[in-house]
């Protein structure tokens, strides 16, 4: 059968669905109404491969403890090396209920309670979250935003922040939520060298590669054999796939000590297999969502023009940083005067709007919006309208 979920311009109600995006509004302190463009999930429905799998295991009726076989890592396998020409080996692999999960048994695993943690501030929350949570300290080797509005990395003072503050362990987020840069060869192996030096462990969140735009995505494990050594990289079928829920995510630890240290802590944890359906899911997504997934990203990348050109020519003020990758956009106020309260008020109560506030990501963030456009176009175009109203208030 074929694919038969390409309509993204379909706009699908999906309150009453237990949605984090849509029906915790109030309970979130939002006003009821708002239009959600904040979490990172898609207003798309995923794959009808996926779907018809999902159904099809549902229909057996029993869901007991289950584990996956040759063909789940196959799937994956082949789809890292079509898309990221990366050669993955099943002895790497270690599953895990989502990336933030094992962000934090990176943590866990590789320092101590009171040791620093490197980030690259302005960066998705959750990464301060799980090293402050776990008693260790967020040291940011915070990102520069160019002339060229570009976001750049301080090369200097990552490896200041790494020596002066003994940094172990280093969350990379690549490519990056949310400024929306995808790091280049050249950028990518300088952090490297630096960690491999310092012998800093690199926890590289990968989990939005499949969202790149202008240049290839570029595993870090897979850039030299060092870096190898040295990586734990998260993937997950769950943004590509718009999969959140579901709970999967397929970690790779190459190197076999920083394996077993990482597992020992999920043991600790007491998690051991994960539910049948984000398995179920995760191999027909790789196996079966080419073509899905690239009509997708199509639609995804002309909202992001769609929004470049809507912001340069009807947004006094307001800067879209270059984009690269995700389909999140990093929007900057401050040419617009108002303060990060005001900007706020203006978007939540003017626009009734529920974007992610720019603050939340580091006080790099402050006076910037962050804006997931993956959604129809005709929802975005509204978003877009409302903001504009809202800012010439
Ligand atoms: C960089 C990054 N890592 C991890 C996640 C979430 O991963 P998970 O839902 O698998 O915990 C997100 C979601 O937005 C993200 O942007």
């Amino acid at each position: 059968m074929a694919e038969r979920n390409l309509d993204f311009d379909k706009v699908i109600d999906r309150r009453g669905t237990r949605s984090l995006k849509y029906d915790f509004a109030k309970r979130r302190g939002m006003p009821e109404d708002v239009l959600p463009l904040w979490v990172a999930d898609m207003d798309f429905k995923t794959s009808s491969y996926i779907e018809d799998a999902l159904i099809e295991r549902a229909k057996h009726g029993i869901f007991g403890y289950s584990e996956v076989q040759t063909p789940y890592f196959e799937a994956i396998r082949a789809w890292m090396k079509k898309h990221h020409d990366w050669e993955v080996q099943e002895k790497w692999l270690v599953k895990t209920p989502g990336v933030v999960f094992a962000l934090a048994m990176a943590v866990k695993a590789y320092t101590k309670p009171g040791d620093g943690v490197l980030i690259q501030s302005p960066v998705y929350y959750p990464f301060s979250g799980v090293i402050e949570d776990n008693g260790r300290k967020v040291v940011s080797n915070t990102l520069v935003l160019g002339e060229d509005n570009r976001y750049h990395i301080d090369f200097d003072d990552f490896e200041k922040k790494i020596t002066e503050k003994k940094i172990k362990l280093f969350f990379l987020c690549s490519p990056h939520n949310p400024v929306g840069r995808v790091w280049t060869r050249e950028e990518l192996t300088k952090l490297g060298d630096i960690c491999v030096k310092h012998h800093v462990i690199v926890v590289s969140d990968e989990i939005h590669q499949d969202f790149v735009f202008q240049r290839k995505h570029l595993v870090f494990a897979n850039l030299k054999k060092e870096y190898e050594d040295i990586s734990i990289v998260c993937t997950s079928p769950s943004k590509t796939f718009n999969l959140a829920s579901l709970m999967m995510s397929n970690i790779f630890i190459p190197n076999r000590d920083l394996k077993h240290k990482f597992r020992k802590e999920l043991d600790a944890a007491g998690t051991s297999q994960l539910g049948v359906m984000g398995l179920v899911a995760c191999e027909a997504a790789y196996s079966k969502g080419e073509e899905w997934y690239q009509a997708m990203l199509s639609y995804v990348a002309d909202n992001i023009a769609f929004t470049k050109r809507y912001v340069e020519k009807n947004l006094q003020g307001v800067r879209m940083a270059e984009h690269e990758g995700t389909y999140l956009v990093w929007l900057d106020f401050r040419g617009t005067g108002l303060s990060t309260e005001e900007l706020e008020r203006r978007m939540v109560y003017g626009a009734k709007l529920w974007l992610d506030s720019g603050k939340i990501f580091g006080e790099s963030g402050s006076g910037f919006q962050r804006i997931n456009v993956a959604c129809p176009r005709s929802v975005l175009s509204e978003a877009l309208d409302r903001i504009k109203k809202a800012i010439q208030e």
